[in-house]
């Protein structure tokens, strides 16, 4: 496990990034000296996924192989491993979604896949490994951390929301005791409690369960400093991602918008970097800093280094879908390549940065044609219904469930189905849907920099020798 004084010399840290693009690299990231971060946005899907393919290079049976349950290890590969070719002819067994009170299948599900993805980044080296989870997607966390610990991730890092419990869940987990989240509940009741006991549900605690580092990513000087009078010395760094990084951004102040409905960020949105480096903390800033100047305007702000998501996403070890990488590397190049964050278009309410590509939800006329079937369950909220019993919707589900789940018509217009779309433009995705592409707004300057030519490709390594020269 290791220590806030080795993190801090780390200059380059991974941006998680959501469905898997930066679970695979973050071994490379970390064996090259910067902090490999694994995509904490449904493991409790993806180990499923790739086990029904066969697992064809043997990684997630391998890690599974170290999981000290071997019983929930054996559980999760009995209903999910089918051998590449499906010999047997066995049927594909669905995803449970997950609940305030979640299947047992679910539970392990959530264990099991954070602990092998972060069990792989770590596989073969001793540098640190973060995993990157969202406060909006509550309900497996408690499961997730645990799975993450289990497997010795060094950093927690927590975005999309206010994460102050992350620091009761990790003691809990190290003691091996219950773990209690308070989640929001829409509706007078306002929020509800899960819990999830690991020596219930798994056996005693093992050996060498470590602790590790907690960073909230923040966007404003106000939620770090609240962050920190709360969690005093639980805290041991921060992200900061500014407003044109990929992914969620924080909204703006007053959640201003312009005529395209992309919002509109000024000088009340930024960071005041002196007042952040007061609260004597290391922090990472995120977002356009991919390059010897970006690093260096961080260093100068007081930052150990930046947080790089859209250069590594770029690269051939991402993982996109081969066929989305090419076209956005090109288009890139090409300076034809276009990011515009909407304020509508994902269900947790955040903006999304979205890349205008053909045949993407980009395209109105796709984003409102597409059926709103629910596949993965990822985003739903939760809210009272009238029995006082809690119910699940999503804004980017079928419109009629959503109005009978006592959602309102207005939220349904303009969203689209991140879940869907982000596993579409993954490698992991088979099913016919229009994908989404997330990156940051300095996707075209990044390709320039980087590429000789549009069929050029991107290695990690390019990344640090660019950004680190
Ligand atoms: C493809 C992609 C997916 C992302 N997914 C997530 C995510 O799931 N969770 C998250 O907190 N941030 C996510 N981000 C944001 C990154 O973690 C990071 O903050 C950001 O990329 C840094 O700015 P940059 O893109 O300008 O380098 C994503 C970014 C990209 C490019």
């Amino acid at each position: 496990m290791t220590n806030i004084t080795a993190v801090r010399k780390i200059r380059l840290v991974m941006g998680g990034m959501g469905f898997y693009i930066s679970t695979l690299m973050a071994n490379m990231v970390s064996r090259r000296g910067g902090l490999g971060t694994v995509s904490g946005v449904a493991p409790e899907l993806i180990l499923p996924i790739l086990l029904g393919r066969g697992d064809a290079n043997g990684d997630c049976r391998r890690a599974l192989s170290h999981f000290p349950f071997p019983d929930i290890a054996k559980m999760v590969l009995d209903a999910y491993y089918i051998e590449v070719g499906n010999p047997e002819g066995k049927k594909p067994r669905g995803f449970p979604f997950f609940a305030v009170e979640p299947s047992e299948m679910a539970s392990a599900l959530s264990i099991c896949g954070n602990f092998v993805f972060v069990w792989l980044a770590k596989e073969g080296h001793n540098n640190p490994v973060a995993v990157n989870y969202l406060e909006k997607i509550s309900l497996p966390l408690p499961t997730a951390i645990t799975g993450a610990m289990l497997a010795g991730v060094d950093v927690i890092i927590v975005g999309a929301g206010i994460p102050n419990q992350i620091p009761d869940v990790v003691s809990a987990v190290n003691e091996w005791r219950e773990v209690i989240y308070r989640v929001p509940v829409i509706g007078n009741i306002g929020s509800c409690t899960i819990s999830f006991d690991p020596s219930k549900f798994l056996g005693s605690k093992p050996q060498n369960i470590g602790k590790p580092l907690f960073f909230p990513i923040v966007s404003s000087n106000l939620l770090a400093w609240a962050l920190k009078k709360k969690l005093k010395d639980r805290i041991d760094g921060f992200i900061v991602e500014e407003s044109t990084a990929g992914g969620h951004n924080a909204p703006p102040r007053g959640h201003k918008v312009d005529s395209t409905g992309e919002p509109i960020y000024d000088d009340a949105d930024r960071v005041d970097y002196a007042k952040l480096a007061s609260l004597g903390l290391p922090f990472w800033i995120g977002g356009s800093k991919a390059s010897p100047e970006g690093l260096a305007y961080a260093l100068s702000n007081g930052a150990c280094g930046i947080q790089v998501g859209t250069a590594l996403a770029l690269c051939e070890e991402s993982g996109f879908k081969p066929s989305i990488r090419t076209e956005v590397r090109r288009l890139a190049f090409r300076g034809e390549l276009s990011v515009k964050a909407s304020a509508k278009i994902s269900p947790t309410g955040f903006p999304f940065q979205v890349a205008d590509i053909d045949d993407s939800l980009s395209k109105v006329d796709i984003l409102t044609s597409v059926p709103r079937n629910c596949v993965y369950g990822v985003l739903r909220e939760l809210y009272e219904k009238l029995d006082g019993s809690i119910g699940y919707r999503c804004s980017a589900g079928p419109i009629d469930t959503f109005i009978h789940c006592g959602g309102h018509i207005e939220s349904t217009v303009g969203s689209g189905c991140l879940c869907n779309g982000l596993m579409q433009a993954s490698c992991l995705s088979d099913m016919s849907y229009p994908p989404i592409v997330t990156l940051g707004k300095d996707a075209v300057r990044i390709a320039q920099a980087l590429m000789k030519n549009e069929n050029d490709i991107i290695h990690v390594e390019d990344v640090f020798n660019y950004v680190l020269s």
